[in-house]
């Protein structure tokens, strides 16, 4: 416990974002391999069946500098994984798709056979204003091939940006919502660019899967910037791709990763995750300009900004000619 411990330290000392060993580190049985330039690390010699509060100190650690971690060979029950969670603060259950787990109302369980899964790069329930700070996915059964996950790291797409695109981004805020989950009136306006309260990095808060619109752009400016920051995210460099194996467990911060699930299976996929709340998005900066909406009804496009001026609580101006 006691190298536990001095690592867990030895983390907190380490300057972001590279760590001071290149590609593995070995500590007592603790083993934590990085798996790709970007983010992403494979943790061995950690039960996480019976983790304690310093072990978990070591898992945080972990975290912030990798981003998202893989534990292989966990084979975890789901009162252990509850238990796992509960340490990395409050949890709580999928809000729009039903629970099979009506005595464990924190673990969301997904089944898929032939794709059914969020083939979409996001961060988990983005559109509610509290949104998840972070995962932790229990692979139940997986197929032998296909259904793999990619993460992208959010910091490295933000710091791999140009001056000017960077300040142009820390000034925006953008609109979710929950239409994925066939709830498009659940909505949240987050900034575009936020810090992270732990690292005080900056990373890319839109995502392909629940993001609508910045605020601060016309709708056809919001869609153009929208397109390139998502597939800019999607570069592979930013990424890493993990194959799963049944009892492997993922830990990932959706704070500064967006992730994206292969549909190219034809087996049966199943996983149960719980979701841990209350993450408040700190912008990079003050807001700087106004929102772009307009009020009055001046032609089709004009149903663009019904779902932001509802948000905001708009009243629209309907032309006499349109009423009737
Ligand atoms: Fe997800």
């Amino acid at each position: 416990m006691e190298n536990h411990t001095e690592i867990a330290y030895a983390y907190k000392c380490a300057a972001f974002p590279y760590s001071e060993y290149n590609q593995e580190m070995v500590s007592g049985n603790l083993k934590v391999t990085r798996l790709a330039g970007a983010l992403g690390a494979e943790v061995k010699g950690m039960p996480l069946a019976d983790v304690d509060a310093a072990q978990v100190d070591i898992v945080k650690s972990l975290l912030l500098e990798h981003q998202v971690l893989f534990f292989p060979d966990q084979f975890l029950g789901v009162d252990a994984h509850v238990n796992l969670g509960r340490y990395f603060g409050i949890l709580e259950s999928h809000p729009n798709l039903n629970n099979p787990y009506t005595e464990h109302p924190e673990i969301f369980e997904l089944a898929a056979s032939h794709g059914g899964v969020a083939d979409e790069w996001h961060s988990d329930i983005s559109f509610q204003a509290n949104p998840s700070i972070m995962s932790i996915l229990n692979m139940i059964k997986c197929p032998d091939v296909g259904g793999d996950t990619l993460w992208s790291s959010t910091y490295a797409a933000y710091e791999g940006l140009s001056a000017p695109m960077k300040d142009l981004l820390d000034g925006l805020t953008a609109l979710h919502d929950a239409a994925p989950h066939c709830k498009p009136d659940i909505t949240a306006i987050h900034p575009v660019v936020r810090i992270h309260p732990e690292t005080n990095r900056k990373a890319i808060f839109v995502n392909e899967h629940f993001t609508r619109r910045i605020v601060e752009l016309s709708h056809q400016e919001s869609r153009l910037l929208l397109e390139y920051l998502i597939g800019w995210i999607a570069s592979p460099r930013f990424t890493v791709r993990y194959h799963w194996q049944q009892g492997a467990i993922a830990i990932w911060d959706n704070r500064c990763t967006q992730h994206y699930v292969l549909s190219d299976f034809d087996e049966e996929r199943i996983i149960q995750r719980v979701t841990v709340m209350g993450d408040n998005p700190r912008p990079a900066g003050p807001p700087r300009w106004e929102p772009f909406t307009r009020t009055e009804v001046t032609g089709a496009t004009s149903r663009f900004d019904q779902q932001l001026n509802k948000h905001l609580g708009r009243e629209v101006n309907t032309l006499a000619s349109n009423k009737k």
